[in-house]
């Protein structure tokens, strides 16, 4: 969990991971920009980035402007404790070793021992910064029904046991007109209870009460190897989409409840 942390630092903070915040992010934050732009109104737009892991995509949004507050939530409590780390106020810039316990596919000792720089999150002053709620994504939000514009999630939904309940849960949460953000592989790496395809998620997903708006797309070759390098690579082809709550619709997801 340690070495997972040190190197979402190095993927989400330092110019090492540059190139896989920039196959995902500008899409994100540009998709956001469209859905929510500036408004005269004085009601902020409330944003929530489940498994949000370190953090940096949620700080870009959050930079997007003061009518947007930006929520994440993450259960490890080795990633929470690296982002709290960051984020206090003596954290300036600092080197870590990231890949020091990633010693297969190493060139040499070098590259296993290398140091890269990193740059802690930051907001502009006049932006709200990122709040973190730690805990599981599926108990910890059951007070807030309705509460969000706009759920986003970056390579999560397939770390579910059960997938059925990250899609009620997403739909619960939003508000009418709300919308759901999602790019990512899926992987099902966490014992899951179900692997459904990409065409059988959206299936799924409509029947808990999701619009899809536009395309069910792919992005092609998008890394997630934390700047290791070395005599290995792999990259993902991820699926993205918006899916909306429909106006009007306060209730709870159409599912059968199987959370
Ligand atoms: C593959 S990582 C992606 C992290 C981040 N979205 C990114 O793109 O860098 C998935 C993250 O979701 C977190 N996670 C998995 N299941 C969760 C749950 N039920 N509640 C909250 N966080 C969860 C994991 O700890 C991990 O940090």
């Amino acid at each position: 969990m340690v070495s997972q942390a040190l190197k979402h630092i190095a993927r989400d903070y330092s110019p090492a991971g540059q190139r896989e915040r920039s196959a995902t992010f500008p899409y994100i934050v540009s998709t956001v920009e469209a859905i929510l732009p500036p408004s005269s109104s004085t009601h902020p737009h409330k944003i929530l980035l489940p498994g949000a892991a370190l953090g940096a995509l949620a700080h870009e949004i959050s930079s997007l402007g003061p009518h947007i507050h930006v929520t994440t939530n993450e259960f490890s409590p080795a990633m929470n404790l690296a982002y709290r780390y960051l984020s206090s106020p003596s954290i300036t810039a600092t080197a870590i070793h990231p890949y020091i316990e990633t010693w297969s596919h190493a060139r040499s000792r070098q590259q296993i021992l290398r140091a890269v720089s990193v740059h802690p999150p930051t907001t502009p002053s006049s932006c709200p910064p990122p709040l973190l709620m730690e805990g599981d994504f599926t108990s910890v939000f059951h007070h807030s029904q309705g509460d969000y514009a706009m759920v986003v999630t970056l390579f999560f939904i397939d770390t579910a046991q059960n997938l059925l309940a990250y899609l009620e849960t997403i739909y619960h949460l939003l508000e009418p007109g709300g919308t759901w953000l999602n790019v990512g592989p899926l992987l099902y790496g966490s014992a899951p209870w179900v692997q459904l395809t990409k065409e059988e998620v959206v299936r799924v997903a409509e029947e808990v009460g999701f619009v899809f708006d536009g395309e069910v797309g792919e992005m092609e070759d998008v890394g997630y190897d934390f700047g290791v390098g070395g005599l290995y690579r792999h990259a993902y082809n991820v699926v993205h989409w918006k899916a909306r709550k429909p106006e009007g619709e306060k209730g709870k997801a159409k599912g059968k409840g199987w959370w």
